[in-house]
């Protein structure tokens, strides 16, 4: 029990801190199952929906073996960081398109679904955006801006934008991020609006962490969404980022909080999956067994996936492909061995029993 609560505030710590088409959308189909034996063994080709991956723009231009494995394996992507506020829209009058451009590019010549990542957060803001002076009315017009620009920019590029990131705390409040300071919770459905106009065709998502264990988090998102959905604002789906540990939380958890999404009717994204082997931030050693925790707990996300009816399986993002470039090592300073292949780019046994997991 007491493990567990320690679990429970490190997975909190975490927060500190990301098909459907339609006609303007580029689609994505994935190939056909035949068996779990696929000669080229390429992780998509496994799957009855998308299996995309945050994409490290460094790395994908200046490690070849990185860019190998990411044009090998995945059929949908999301930028690491490149569509976010701080690097999209740098001062309130110059947006910064190249690199995000470029990726943009990359999807289209590959098939590749491109989810974008994300429209607003109280992280990785501009300065100018956080310290922005004006009132109500400047802020929504600010805002709106911001949005539409964007939005209207990857118009027929992105599939799906996540709207809004992280907006609840985990007792189910507002978060009291810029946003909601200066415009109150009516910064949600403002959001949704502006989008929508801009690209009425690109899918919308909320997306959040530990919801995966979180109820009362989990209630508060589903409430307001539901509150917005009844007054005729609509988000097409969820965003559950499943950064999660290989001891916690449990099955029954991961199930519940994909069933309850899924009876609402939303789709869900898993977005930003990875299993950390190291919830208490000490030394460590990486040995068999801890792996086979953390295969299974992969394999139970993929398994209660799997589960929930096909149309609103949006697809499986893994937040990174190789442990090298792993944002939980540079983000809180601990030896970690969350994703698939190695630092040095082998497969981990957790590899196979992903893609058997998948092709299942
Ligand atoms: C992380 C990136 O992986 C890091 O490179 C960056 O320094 C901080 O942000 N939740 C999210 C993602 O929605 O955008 C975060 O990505 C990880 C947590």
């Amino acid at each position: 029990m007491k493990n567990i609560t320690l679990l429970i505030l490190f997975s909190g710590i975490i927060g500190l801190c990301g098909c459907p088409s339609n006609e303007e959308n580029p689609i994505v189909t994935p190939p056909p199952i035949d068996s779990c034996n696929n000669a080229n063994e390429n992780l998509y080709y496994a799957s009855r929906f998308p299996i995309g991956t945050a994409v490290n723009y460094d790395a994908w231009k200046s490690d070849p073996e990185y860019a190998q494995l990411l044009s090998k394996h995945f059929n949908s992507v999301t930028a690491e960081n490149i569509m976010k506020p701080a690097y999209l829209h740098p001062d309130e009058n110059i947006y910064r398109w190249e690199l995000a451009d470029e990726l943009a590019e990359y999807c289209k010549n590959k098939s590749i679904r491109l989810h974008g990542h994300t429209l607003l957060w109280h992280n990785q803001l501009p300065s100018w955006m956080q310290f922005f002076q004006g009132d109500e009315a400047a802020w929504d017009a600010m805002m709106k801006n911001h949005i539409q620009t964007i939005v209207r920019h990857f118009k027929g590029k992105v599939a799906a934008w996540d709207i809004v990131n992280e907006a609840f705390e985990e007792d189910g409040s507002f978060r009291r991020s810029v946003w909601y300071v200066q415009l109150g919770e009516s910064y949600i459905e403002k959001a949704i609006r502006y989008a929508k106009e801009a690209d009425p065709n690109v899918l919308l998502f909320y997306n959040d962490y530990n919801l995966e264990f979180n109820a009362l988090k989990r209630s508060a998102v589903l409430a307001h969404f539901g509150k917005l959905r009844a007054k005729g604002i609509t988000i097409d789906g969820i965003g559950v980022q499943m950064h999660i540990f290989h001891v916690y939380p449990s099955p029954l958890m991961i199930r519940e909080c994909l069933n309850e999404i899924a009876k609402e009717n939303y789709k869900i994204h898993i977005s930003e999956m990875d299993v950390s082997v190291n919830p208490l931030s000490v030394d460590i050693e990486y040995t068999d067994s801890v792996q086979t925790l953390q295969m299974q707990q992969y394999e139970t996300v993929l398994n209660a996936y799997e589960q929930i009816p096909a149309e609103l399986q949006y697809g499986c993002t893994f937040w990174g492909i190789t442990d090298k470039y792993t944002w939980i090592r540079s983000s809180f300073l601990r030896e970690d061995y969350p994703l698939l292949f190695d630092d040095n780019y082998k497969k981990k046994k957790l590899f196979n029993a992903v893609k058997f997991a998948l092709c299942k």
